[in-house]
């Protein structure tokens, strides 16, 4: 899996489109959709109209809140694919641990990653408690988990948990929709390496082996945040954006399912 890709929430028909068929030709070969999303079958236009082969292509959907439960949630892993045209996802994550239904879930997602139709199988918002409670049913470890990572939102518990349990962590909302590119650190660091605000928190993530998947429908953007990986922030700013933890959240915290 690419370590840097293409996050497409809230972007809708012909924008969608246009924004992938860009993205691929720029290099991005990871696209992060949802049923929640309402776009997959722009998604999957995108991806027949382009030069890449979809076999180069890292593709992640996931499952949506009003699809939990074990029948639901193989229809809704259907539909989806029906969507995106296409028999096999790369990925398939659980997208919030609601309360009642992500046990039978991710049995339903156990099962079809046993049928081969998804690559690998994950969770999206699961921190520490709702992995410990996975690993108690669970019979496959899950490949990835997605959860909202800033250096405003450090939550070292779960990362570190990931680390040790190999699971890949993936920030979502990584440049904080832009609300945290004023802090004077941040700015001090972008002029040390001559970098923009959204290039220098992306290599961040990229130098703790976490994966990430900004959003942008603009071209000049998603060339921006895609160079994102051509330098390397020294190991002293990473601990040095370690610190800049505040709790600040884009979306909703994961413990209201708990
Ligand atoms: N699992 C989950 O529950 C969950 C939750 C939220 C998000 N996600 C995933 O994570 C992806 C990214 O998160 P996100 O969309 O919430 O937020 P984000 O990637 O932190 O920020 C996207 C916003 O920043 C702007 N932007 C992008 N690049 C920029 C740049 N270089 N300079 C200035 N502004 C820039 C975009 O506008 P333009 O488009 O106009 O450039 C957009 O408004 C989503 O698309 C989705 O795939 C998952």
């Amino acid at each position: 899996m690419p370590m840097l890709g293409l996050g497409v929430y809230d972007m809708y028909q012909q924008q969608a489109e246009q924004a992938v068929e860009t993205a691929l030709e720029i290099g991005y070969r990871l696209i992060d959709t949802a049923s929640m999303y309402e776009n997959e079958k722009e998604i999957g236009n995108a991806i027949k109209n382009s030069a890449v082969k979809r076999s180069d292509i890292f593709l992640t959907t996931k499952l949506n809140n009003c699809d939990h439960g074990f029948e639901q949630a193989l229809k809704a892993f259907d539909k989806s694919l029906e969507l995106l045209g296409t028999d096999y996802v790369d990925l398939y994550l659980i997208h919030w641990p609601i309360k009642e239904g992500r046990e039978a879930s991710w049995k339903a997602v156990e099962k079809i990653y046993a049928e081969g139709r998804a690559k690998a199988i994950g969770v999206a918002n699961y921190t520490l408690p709702f992995l410990k409670e996975l690993s108690n049913y669970s019979n496959v470890v899950p490949a990835l988990n997605q959860i909202e990572f800033t250096p405003w939102l450090f939550d070292n518990t779960t990362y570190s948990y990931c680390k040790q349990n190999g699971i890949q962590l993936q920030s979502y909302s990584p440049i904080t929709r832009g609300i945290k590119f004023s802090d004077k650190r941040l700015i001090t660091l972008c002029e040390k390496y001559q970098k923009t605000p959204a290039q220098i928190i992306l290599n961040w993530n990229l130098q703790l082996g976490v994966s990430t998947i900004p959003k942008s429908s603009q071209k000049q953007r998603l060339q921006e945040n895609f160079d994102a990986a051509n330098f390397k922030l020294a190991a002293q700013d990473v601990e040095f954006m370690n610190t800049f933890n505040e709790g600040f959240r884009i979306c909703d915290d994961p413990m209201i399912f708990l």
